[in-house]
């Protein structure tokens, strides 16, 4: 190390890397929600199939969740709570518990983002019906 950096210069990069490097992995780790196509109409009747094959197990074939998922139709999934790029990144990325007790949600293999577009729209309409908008 040339002489003229102080002693503490090493101890700084330290302290530096340390507070820097769990950042940058979180940033490495977030990636930008999937988009669907431009001009798509998401359509609640294209979704409700869709749905019931990729989410209902969980989340219930009536949207009010069963013992292993929590229920859509809840105020906490409200669009202005829970965006429909959170539809997109639960599907994508999964959801790390942290509204409820059921445990992490896995990735959902096999669906498109204009898929997961299609299924928002029909969990949204089911949200209108009940007063959640
Ligand atoms: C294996 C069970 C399971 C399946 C299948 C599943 N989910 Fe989930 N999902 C969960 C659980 C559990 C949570 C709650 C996590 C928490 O504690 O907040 C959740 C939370 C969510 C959330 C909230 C995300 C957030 O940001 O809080 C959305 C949106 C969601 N699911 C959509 C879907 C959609 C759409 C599908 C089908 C494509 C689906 N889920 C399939 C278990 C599941």
């Amino acid at each position: 190390m040339p002489l003229h950096m102080p002693k503490s210069f090493c101890r700084d990069i330290a302290t530096f890397a340390l507070a820097v490097l769990p950042l940058t992995s979180l940033a490495q780790a977030w990636q930008p929600p999937p988009r669907p196509s431009t001009g798509l109409m998401p359509n609640p009747v294209v979704g409700k199939p869709l749905y019931e094959t990729h989410c209902a197990a969980c989340h219930g074939i009536d949207l009010k969740g069963s013992e292993a998922g929590p229920p859509m139709l809840h105020k906490i999934y409200e669009p202005s709570h829970h965006s429909d790029a959170a539809f997109q990144i639960a599907a994508a990325q999964g959801v790390r518990a942290h509204h409820w007790k059921f445990g992490d949600m896995a990735p959902v293999p096999g669906l498109t983002p204009d898929d997961v577009a299609h299924i928002t729209a029909y969990i949204r309409m089911h949200q209108r019906r009940v007063g959640i908008r």
